[in-house]
Parts: C-alpha cells; sequence; structure tokens
C-alpha cells in the first residue's frame, strides 16, 4: 500500500481514466475525493471503491468554475482531514477544427480543460500550504500536449496549455515539497474516444496503427502512471512529462491521424 494516509481528489472520476485512476489510488491505501460533474456515474465509482475496501465521497463540481474548484478541495478537506493529492484529469473532447469552432464551444472547453486544471491546482497548492507537508499534483495531458491530430484543434490547444502549465506550477511549488508532473496518454480505450469508435471499425484499425504496440491502451494503464507519480517512489520527479502511449510519439506516426 504505497498511499497509506494519503487523500486524494480525482477530478473527473466518474468515467475512464479518472475512474480508474481513483480505484487504483483507493487500492494503494488513498481515501478518495471523486469529483465530478456526473453524480450518476460518480456514485457508481464511489460504491466500486468501497466494495473492495476503499474509502471514497463524491463531490460534484463543474471545474470549468472557479468556485467549483475551491469548494471541491475545501469538501476533500472537510470529508478527509487533509489533502495530499491533486489528479487534475477532467477533460472534454471536441470533435472540429478552429474554423468550425464556435467561441462558445472554446470557451466551454478551454474552461473545462485547463482554466479548470489551473484553478484544482491553485487551491490544492493553498491546502498543501497549510498542511506545511507538500503535496502532489498529477495533470492529464495527452500525446495532443506536443503532437497535434487533425479535426480537434481546441483540445490540442489546451493539452498543449496543461503541459506547460505542469512545468510552471513545477517552477513555482516544487521549493515548497509539492510535485508536479503531466501524463500523457495516448488513445485509450474510454467513453470519450467511444463516439470515434461507433463510427466503423475501420477507426479503430486506424487508431491501433498510430500506436508502436499496434493497440488502444487501457484506462487501467494509464492509472498505474498516476499512482506512480502519487507515490514517494517519485520523490525526485517533478515538472517531468510521463509519456504511456504505446510507442504513439516514438516514431512519426501517420501525419494526419485517422481518416473518417
Ligand atoms: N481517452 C483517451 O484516449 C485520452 C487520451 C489522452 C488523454 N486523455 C485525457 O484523459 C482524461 C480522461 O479522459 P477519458 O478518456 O477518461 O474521458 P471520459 O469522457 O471517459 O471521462 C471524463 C470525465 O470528466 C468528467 N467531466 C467532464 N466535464 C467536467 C466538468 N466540467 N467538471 C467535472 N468533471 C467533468 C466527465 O463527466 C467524465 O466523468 C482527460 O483529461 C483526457 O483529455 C484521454
Amino acid at each position: 500500500m504505497r498511499l497509506k494516509d494519503r487523500v486524494a481528489l480525482v477530478t473527473g472520476a466518474a468515467s475512464g481514466i479518472g475512474r480508474a485512476t481513483a480505484v487504483r489510488l483507493a487500492q494503494e491505501g488513498a481515501r478518495i475525493a471523486v469529483a465530478d460533474i456526473n453524480p450518476t456515474m460518480g456514485a457508481e465509482t464511489v460504491q466500486t471503491i468501497t466494495e473492495q475496501g476503499g474509502t471514497a465521497v463524491f463531490i460534484p463540481a463543474d471545474v470549468s468554475r472557479v468556485e467549483d474548484c475551491e469548494r471541491a478541495v475545501a469538501d476533500s478537506v472537510s470529508h478527509f482531514g487533509q489533502l495530499n493529492i491533486l489528479v487534475n484529469n477532467a477533460a472534454i473532447m471536441l470533435e472540429k477544427n478552429a474554423v468550425d469552432t464556435t467561441e462558445a464551444e472554446f470557451d466551454r472547453l478551454i474552461g473545462v480543460n485547463l482554466k479548470g486544471t489551473f484553478f484544482c491546482a491553485k487551491y490544492a497548492v493553498i491546502q498543501f500550504r497549510k498542511q506545511g507537508q507538500g503535496g502532489v499534483i498529477v495533470n492529464m495531458a495527452s500525446v495532443n500536449s506536443f503532437f497535434a491530430e487533425g479535426g480537434i484543434a481546441a483540445y490540442c490547444a489546451s493539452k498543449g496549455g496543461i503541459a506547460q502549465l505542469t512545468r510552471a506550477l513545477a517552477m513555482d511549488h516544487s521549493i515548497e515539497g509539492i510535485r508536479v508532473n503531466g501524463i500523457c496518454p495516448g488513445w485509450i480505450e474510454t467513453p470519450m474516444n467511444a463516439k470515434f469508435f461507433a463510427l466503423g471499425p475501420h477507426i479503430r484499425e486506424q487508431a491501433s496503427r498510430l500506436h508502436a504496440l499496434g493497440r488502444i491502451g487501457a484506462a487501467e494503464e494509464v492509472a498505474s502512471g498516476v499512482v506512480y507519480l502519487a507515490s514517494d517512489d517519485a520523490a525526485f520527479v517533478t515538472g517531468s512529462m510521463l509519456t504511456i502511449d504505446g510507442g504513439f510519439s516514438a516514431g512519426l506516426a501517420p501525419a494526419m491521424g485517422i481518416v473518417v
């Protein structure tokens, strides 16, 4: 149990990578604040954790709202007495190029993905300072932080921002014992990608070929990386971006991504 006596707040923990991460962190002994905009699926994550003998609570939050970011941190502390780990995982996808994207769509996506990450980090750092024992932040970035794919311009911009925000937070707060790292997953089997895969088997085949391992990843394979970065095994790791992408970024992936 690498995270016994720790408390972790995981945003977007009702689904996909966030849910797998919440479950894995709980298996390592952490008590989990499951923060999400979806209360029904959030409750399912809590149930999964408690059925396995872990401890979790659901915290309703829309991370695009600064007051929800502040309250998610405050509620985690009021439930568990402390906060030690923040996983900034909540995000949305928009399958559009820049020309087709409206201002409202752009604001929403950046609000959830980048602003939410920024302000959850802000309030976590304030709490970590109060406790005086450091803390850990893991930001869910993407291969799209560094490699663009066609047709998802705002999403790519948000993930590029998260990578640089991760480094900036590390520069500002590592000296206080607050480690800040990011994870760059390749294509992972989650509801976020379900829309793409529903277009037909050719999408999965093309997406698989973008990865040197020739397949899509599993949410649990990303969660393992979060556990590592959150644990003392990564005590000398800060400001880094951990690639968990089946080799997507190891070579020259087809530049245009998939063809619908
Ligand atoms: N699936 C992939 O292939 C992939 C690849 C690279 C990076 N990622 C990143 O991994 C993270 C998780 O993605 P996923 O694939 O598990 O997606 P998902 O859609 O399965 O889960 C996203 C979760 O975020 C929640 N959410 C959405 N808007 C929210 C808001 N405003 N406030 C709070 N919660 C909100 C959703 O309700 C959902 O539970 C995201 O940051 C995503 O960008 C995913």
